[in-house]
């Protein structure tokens, strides 16, 4: 695997690869399974894989989340190497936000609701450090997961407004043997907190099942996955919301496609997920 940790390094062997396609998976390190179910599509669908990983402090909301981010960089290089990535591109912090860094990456209609309003900066600094990767890497392709659906649509969104040239690939949310969603985050939770992580996904299928039996209005749905919660003391609900998973509007009545949002707090721990439901892909 190549390691480059400089942006003048990276777009000199950049030159060197023009004739490959070439995919990204951005990561912020603390490599699990559902980053290698990303690498696994991108080394399908290309003939090189970048894996960029960098904690971007930009996105985090508080100063204390952002250092309480595991720094695992040997680790999760000898799982890149083990997982056949090409190519790893881990920048520091001062070459990519220097002092003089001035810009922001604003995408309107993200930036309030959900995510963007329970974490106000958010969305603006994934938009800002994917749009400085893609720049930077400029891949063929660049493989989000699923879990985190409002980033990825952010991301499709940014790629339209800001003509890059650039296939966005989503990938299906990998969960463990009791459904949880994979995430750097649940390391942080105590062995009773997990326990009831997982109720947030039998909660998110049980309003699924509502649904497809036959009850179509969106705030009966929504209340029934919160009262569900409420039964668990160590979960706080902050949203759950259904959506329609293209437009990313606010469904009343589930007539169509729809997707369910969660985030809550299990202990300290912010977690979310979703469920869609799209009849033809
Ligand atoms: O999903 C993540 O890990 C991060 O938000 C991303 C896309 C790497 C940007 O920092």
């Amino acid at each position: 695997m190549k390691t480059f940790t400089t942006i003048k390094e990276f777009l000199r062997f950049r030159k060197t690869i023009i004739s490959k396609k070439l995919s990204l998976v951005p990561t912020m390190g603390d490599i699990h399974d559902g980053h290698k179910s990303l690498i696994d599509i991108a080394k399908k669908k290309s003939d090189l894989v970048v894996v960029s990983l960098f904690v971007n402090p930009i996105q985090f909301t508080s100063i204390d989340e952002y250092n309480s981010y595991p720094d695992t960089l040997k680790r999760d290089k000898d799982i890149l190497v083990k997982q056949g990535v090409d190519i790893l591109f881990c920048p520091n912090k001062k070459e990519i936000f220097p002092q003089e860094f001035n810009t922001s990456i604003v995408i309107n209609k993200f930036i309030s609701i959900l995510e963007g309003s329970f974490r106000p900066g958010h969305m603006e600094g994934v938009a800002t450090i994917v749009t400085k990767l893609f720049n930077i890497t400029n891949p063929d392709l660049a493989i989000f997961g699923e879990k985190d659906f409002q980033q990825l649509t952010l991301i499709k969104s940014l790629c339209k407004d800001l003509n890059f040239p650039i296939k966005i690939i989503s990938s299906k949310t990998v969960r463990d043997s009791n459904g949880l969603a994979l995430s750097s985050r649940n390391n942080f939770l105590s062995r009773e907190e997990k326990f009831q992580a997982h109720e947030i996904y039998k909660a998110l299928m049980y309003g699924y099942e509502q649904i497809i039996k036959g009850e179509k209005v969106a705030e009966n749905i929504v209340n029934l996955i919160k009262t569900r919660l409420d039964n668990f003391d160590l979960i706080k609900v902050e949203y759950v919301s259904i959506r329609n998973p293209k437009t990313f509007e606010e469904l009343k009545i589930i007539s169509e496609d729809f997707i369910i949002l969660i985030a809550a707090f299990v202990g300290k721990t912010r977690l979310i997920d979703n469920i869609k439901y799209v009849e033809k892909l």
